[in-house]
Parts: structure tokens; C-alpha cells; sequence
């Protein structure tokens, strides 16, 4: 998006402006101005000595100034990431609270990781679209993403809203990363990962994922890389978001449903944060039945899982991009319960 300014100073003043703007606004893309001398008649002499001569004179010294920007190098913006949402609690929970924190935090964008919204395991093209009509923009996964076929047939549409993680080896259907359009003309790069370390997937190392990545959109157009590290070790997780501090707006990691302590920015300018949480059943084992998970610890049957019920505890993290420097000014985590 690109908006053209028609500004109309006296001259002195308009260069004047044209250097400061040229100083504090570099992002404006072009600055041009016309200049016009405006005179009027004035007389020399006169009839007595009939040497009368007319001499114009400059009266007025305007520029027309044509700034043509990008507004959206000049707004911040507001990313709100939630944690794994799930089961139908974690999505009724959703649709309650978002449209309030959208308001209340001047939310732009969102993302929300969709890896459990079905039922505790999977996503379906259903969840996708009512976690959309909700205020979700797009969608991150991990381990549980591949669960539904429906949803697998349709990961690499480039349309369809869902990432999984990037780093599954070649031939694995869908996307680990996308270029996504955000409100105010924005560009986020949204990024998903996995950690290898106690994860059963044998997957590609995530940080020449991360690095290829990152290498492909060089010199691209994007206002801010945001990162999903679905991820059980928290060594690996740190590890990765010091790697990339410096080189991504936010490095968020999920899985293990329960939100640490350690939101910050990291001395690269990188909104980090361990595990964000998840969005469901507060009364429970990571949002399952929790004596289904007792009795699976105690006999070692095969776990049966089943959503929890009751009040919902709401995991996300508000992240403030600044727009000069693609790299987060704010981190937030926010907590709510939800009946
Ligand atoms: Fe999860
Ligand atoms: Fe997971």
C-alpha cells in the first residue's frame, strides 16, 4: 500500500522539511518537489525622466512537495500469539475472549497453533474455519498436525491458513513457513519449527531449517518473522532462540502446554518466550481427562484421551514489532480464565 501527499510551503520552509524528513523518515520512498517563483511588475524611473523600465520582482517562492510513503513502515504492530488451543473448550474459550483482547490490546494480527483444536489431537478444515471467523488469521501446528486426512489433503493448498512444521523431511505435505498479509499493508513471515529433542518425529535439524529459511527471503519485503518452535526440551528451545536472536521479530515456542516464566526480549532484539501455554481445560493434564493420564502413568495401557471439562485457562503472548527495526519493542504474556 502506498499513499502520495500533495503539500504545498513556501520554498525556504519546504527544504527545510525535505531534510528533515529525508533525516527521520527514511523509509519514505520517494520526495520530490516542484518550485515556482511568483512575480510581480515593478517600476524603475519615471515618465519625468523618460526612462520608465518595468522589472518583475519575486514576490512568492512556493514548492509543491509530492511525499509518496508506505504508511506502513511509519505503524507498529501488535501480533497476539496463542498457545495451543484445546478441544472444543479451548475454541469455545477462544471465541469468547479474542474479539475483547483484540480491542483491549489493538491486536493487528493473529496466530494461533492449531495442533490439538480436534477433539485434544488434529485439526479439521471445520476448526480452521471457525477458529477464522473468531479472529484468528493463521494457524501454526506441531506433532499432531497430520491426524486428519481432510486436513492433510488440503495442507498444500497455498491459500489454506495452516502451517506445519518446516523442518519434516521432503515429501511431507504442506508448508513449514509463509509470507502472510497482515492489516495496515503488513508482511509477517510466519515461521513453524520442531525440536528433535524427546520428540518421536525423525526430523530435519531446525536450525539449518531455520537458517535456510531466512536465507531464501533475503532482501524480500516483510515487516516482521515470527517463529513457532513446537518443542518438549527446553534447552533446545533456548538454544534455537539465541541462534536466531537478531534475525527474527519473535521466537515463541509451544507444545508442552504450560506457559513459562521467561518472556522477554533477548539482547538481539527477539521476543522470546519457552512454551507459551495452551488455551483449554484448567481441571486437568495438559487439557486431557486427568484421570484417564493417571492411569495410563500407573498400569502404562495405552492412553485414551478425552477433553477435560470446566473453566478454561486462555495462554498468549502479545508481541509489539517496531517498524523501523522488524525486531519486537514489547513482550506480554496474557493469562485469562474463561467459564
Ligand atoms: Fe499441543
Ligand atoms: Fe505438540
Amino acid at each position: 500500500m502506498e499513499l502520495k501527499f500533495y503539500i504545498l510551503f513556501p520554498t525556504r520552509i519546504a527544504s527545510a522539511i525535505q531534510f528533515a524528513s529525508i533525516l527521520l523518515y527514511p523509509r519514505i520512498v520517494t520526495l520530490s518537489w516542484i518550485s515556482r517563483q511568483y512575480t510581480a511588475p515593478e517600476k524603475l524611473g519615471s515618465f519625468l525622466d523618460g526612462a520608465e523600465k518595468i522589472k518583475t520582482r519575486p514576490v512568492l517562492n512556493l514548492s509543491l512537495f509530492v511525499i509518496s510513503l508506505r504508511p506502513r513502515y511509519f505503524f507498529q504492530m501488535n501480533i497476539l500469539f496463542i498457545g495451543d488451543i484445546f478441544g472444543r473448550p479451548g475454541r469455545n474459550a477462544v471465541t469468547a475472549l479474542l474479539p475483547k483482547l483484540k480491542a483491549e490490546f489493538s491486536i493487528d494480527f493473529v496466530v494461533a497453533n492449531a495442533e490439538n483444536m480436534r477433539h485434544g489431537k488434529g485439526v479439521t478444515i471445520a476448526n480452521i474455519a471457525e477458529m477464522q471467523a473468531a479472529g484468528v488469521d493463521f494457524f501454526t501446528s506441531g506433532n499432531h498436525v497430520f491426524k486428519d486426512s481432510s486436513v492433510v489433503e488440503k495442507m498444500d493448498d497455498p491459500a489454506f491458513p495452516l502451517l506445519r512444521p518446516s523442518n519434516y523431511p521432503k515429501g511431507a505435505p504442506g508448508h513449514g513457513y509463509r509470507l502472510v498479509s497482515a492489516p495496515k499493508g503488513k508482511k509477517v513471515l510466519v515461521m513453524n519449527l520442531m525440536g528433535r529433542v524427546f520428540m518421536t518425529a525423525d526430523l530435519d535439524c531446525p536450525f539449518r531449517e531455520a537458517d535456510a529459511i531466512l536465507r531464501a527471503h533475503e532482501g524480500h519485503d516483510y515487516d516482521a518473522i515470527f517463529v513457532d518452535f513446537h518443542a518438549e526440551a527446553t534447552s533446545e528451545i533456548a538454544a534455537l532462540g539465541h541462534y536466531l536472536d537478531g534475525r527474527v521479530s519473535a521466537f515463541i515456542g509451544t507444545h508442552s502446554h504450560v506457559p513459562t516464566a521467561d518472556a522477554r526480549i533477548l539482547n538481539g532484539g527477539t521476543a522470546f518466550q519457552t512454551d507459551v501455554g495452551m488455551v483449554g481445560p484448567l481441571d486437568s493434564v495438559i487439557g486431557a481427562e486427568k484421570q484417564l493420564v493417571i492411569d495410563h502413568f500407573i498400569t502404562q495401557m495405552p492412553l485414551k484421551i478425552e477433553v477435560a471439562c470446566g473453566p478454561c485457562v486462555f495462554n498468549g503472548v502479545k508481541i509489539e514489532i517496531d517498524p523501523q527495526t522488524k525486531m519486537a519493542k514489547s513482550i506480554l504474556p496474557i493469562q485469562r480464565i474463561v467459564d
